[in-house]
């Protein structure tokens, strides 16, 4: 183990995700439990800029592996992608003794994260946290799990409804630009369809599949609506759309928003941040940087976090296969 690896600091950076706490947690723990002093940065990037530090002992952490959010809190920080903020930001590290860093966030946490190690030569590593599990190189990113269980519970509320009042709703969930909660929670959630960026079949083909649904005898229908879906309209517009071509709809949309980045982890997400969280600080004092702590086929791997930010995790054609006999 290296014995330069005095100290080391973690933030939270980008849309927060359950499971951060318990990442934190994890990162914590393991710090103590190798005597290894641990900081934690408040507001991501920005906080590192302002040098707005906290030292965090092994109790600093107790009963927030259960808790949503981070307590280190998030932000998005422009400032931190000029020269001038990171060289802010490298003075604090320095003047805080701190030797190593690491990231709990999404590919453009990562991406500040990789080019701050280059500039100043500062041993990084990152760990997956953002529902949208759209990150190259791991099954799971932190909080996708408890999303799409998020999700599969407010569509079954939805679907009471629908069927009380035989509406077509189109639900609008997020991803940024991918479509695995679209099409997971869609098909855990029973979605007559699903539209995702990654296989965009058409409007004439929504009509016909909601037309075939209304013909075989269903009298209410769901079609989850990834946010960033690329039919060239918003969910509003899908409404419009499908009440005038199919005017025997009564449709209805539901954008579940900011929901499906809260509640408490799922017992996947704890676990999955536990190991990430001692793989990333462990690889660490192995000397070991510019890396992910990622998930393959339950394997903890590490990833270059070049790989991670340059990739998207594929959306499972076999998925889609399923997807469409279910509609059936
Ligand atoms: O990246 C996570 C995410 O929740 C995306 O799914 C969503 O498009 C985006 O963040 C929303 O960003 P904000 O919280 O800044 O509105």
């Amino acid at each position: 183990m290296s014995k330069t690896i005095t100290k080391i600091a973690v933030l939270t950076s980008g849309g927060d995700a359950p499971g951060m706490n318990a990442a934190i947690r994890s990162v914590v723990r393991t710090c103590a439990f190798h005597n290894i002093e641990c900081v934690g940065i408040y507001r991501g990037y920005q906080g590192m800029i302002e040098g707005d530090f906290k030292e965090m002992g092994p109790r600093s952490v107790n009963n927030i592996i259960n808790k949503g959010g981070t307590i280190l809190k998030s932000a998005r920080s422009k400032e931190f992608q000029t020269q001038e903020g990171r060289e802010k930001a490298y003075q604090h590290l320095k003047n805080a003794n701190i030797k190593a860093l690491i990231v709990i966030g999404g590919d453009g946490s990562f991406t500040g994260a990789e080019i701050f190690s280059k500039e100043y030569d500062f041993p990084v590593m990152g760990i997956p946290g953002t529902i949208d599990n759209d990150i190259f190189g791991t099954s799971h990113t932190l909080g996708y799990d408890t999303a799409l269980n998020t999700v599969i519970e407010c569509i079954d509320k939805i679907r009471d409804t629908a069927s009380s009042h035989n509406r077509l709703f189109l639900v609008e969930v997020m991803g940024r630009d991918a479509g695995h909660i679209a099409l997971n929670a869609g098909i855990g959630a029973g979605a007559e369809e699903i539209l995702i960026p990654e296989e965009n079949l058409g409007l004439e083909r929504l009509l016909e599949s909601l037309q075939k649904s209304k013909a075989s005898g269903k009298s209410s229908s769901i079609v989850v609506v990834a946010e960033g879906d690329n039919t060239g309209k918003n969910v509003f517009e899908l409404k419009e759309y499908i009440e005038k071509h199919l005017p025997e709809y009564d449709t209805r949309v539901s954008v579940l928003g900011h929901m499906q980045r809260g509640g408490s982890p799922s017992c996947f997400d704890r676990v999955l941040a536990s190991r990430l969280g001692v793989k990333a600080v462990e690889s660490l004092l192995e000397g070991k940087s510019n890396f992910m702590a990622g998930i393959d086929k339950d394997e903890i791997v590490l990833v270059p976090l070049q790989q991670a930010i340059k990739g998207h995790y594929p959306i499972n054609t076999e998925l889609l296969r399923v997807s469409d006999i279910m509609s059936t």
